[in-house]
């Protein structure tokens, strides 16, 4: 359940810091992937404590600010740090950056995040490309009464994730000389890392990477009418795949490693969308 008025008074924040803003694209940059901001011509900035409903990120590795930038020409909202399901603080924090991105005329959400890779021949810092995803948190942000903001009662979601899309950042990936991976992401609640044998049988249900968060995103995302775009940093193998313990340290040290290859990608994506010219 996403309340409408939280989302309304998170979105007259936003306008008023950013007055005349038309963006056409959201970029969220999860665990790790906040340093990619710096890429971006930046024209604003608000903390994300200063937007009513979304408030302050307590994780390492979100830094918890909205940007108003341009890449390639593109204006774009890049989010830095996203708020999620586990803090327990209810589904406002996680949807109102989709809900935002929404009402400012966005037509494209970029989602990025860190996941544990459950494929044996993947290896930390591989990135990839989410075809579909897989929701095992046994919740979603549309339970509740329907609001038609977030499209029909039923959404459909035979394609969450937009071909076009997916097929640019490939193109990029090429472009930039960055190998990309592809495929399906599973979202837990967290906040534990997983068991050697939910990993077993996630594996078995099909995911090729897991973690916590970008599902409610892409699911509301979708719903309301936004091209969706998902990528992961494969952070760590999957729990049970090495012998050894999941740390958060991992997760950041492999993004910081990577660190080249996210931001590269990333630019060299926006040089893609800017020629396709498909926003
Ligand atoms: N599991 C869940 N979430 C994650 C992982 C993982 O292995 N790595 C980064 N986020």
């Amino acid at each position: 359940m996403i309340d409408h008025q939280a989302m309304e008074s998170a979105y007259a924040a936003v306008k008023s810091a950013f007055p005349g803003a038309a963006p056409k694209i959201a970029l969220v940059l999860g665990s790790g992937w906040s340093e990619v901001a710096a890429a971006f011509d930046k024209l604003g900035e608000i903390s994300y404590s200063d937007i009513p409903g979304l408030g302050a990120t307590g994780v390492v590795g979100h830094a918890g600010r909205l940007l108003r930038g341009k890449l390639s020409g593109i204006e774009t909202f890049v989010f830095q740090g996203r708020r999620h399901y586990y803090e327990g603080v209810g589904w406002d924090a996680v949807a109102i950056p989709t809900a935002i991105s929404k009402m400012a005329g966005c037509k494209a959400l970029f989602l990025t995040n860190a996941a544990g890779g459950t494929v044996p021949e993947w290896r930390p810092g591989d990135l990839m490309v989410i075809r579909d995803h897989i929701n095992m948190m046994g919740v979603t942000p549309l339970l509740g009464a329907h609001d038609p903001f977030w499209g029909p009662r039923f959404p459909d979601q035979s394609r969450v994730y937009d071909r076009g899309l997916q097929a640019l950042l490939e193109k990029a990936g090429a472009a930039a000389g960055v190998a990309l991976r592809a495929g399906v992401y599973l979202a837990g609640t967290g906040p534990t890392y997983e068991t050697p044998a939910e990993i077993r049988a996630w594996r078995a249900l099909g995911a090729d990477a897991v973690g916590m968060s970008t599902v409610p995103e892409a699911m509301i995302g979708n719903a309301a009418g936004l091209r969706v775009l998902g990528l992961s940093c494969i952070t760590n193998m999957a729990s049970g795949i090495l012998d050894q313990p999941l740390t958060h340290q991992e997760v950041t040290e492999t993004t910081q490693r990577a660190m080249a290859n996210m931001k590269k990608l990333i630019v060299q994506f926006f040089a893609e969308l800017a020629a396709a010219n498909i926003l």
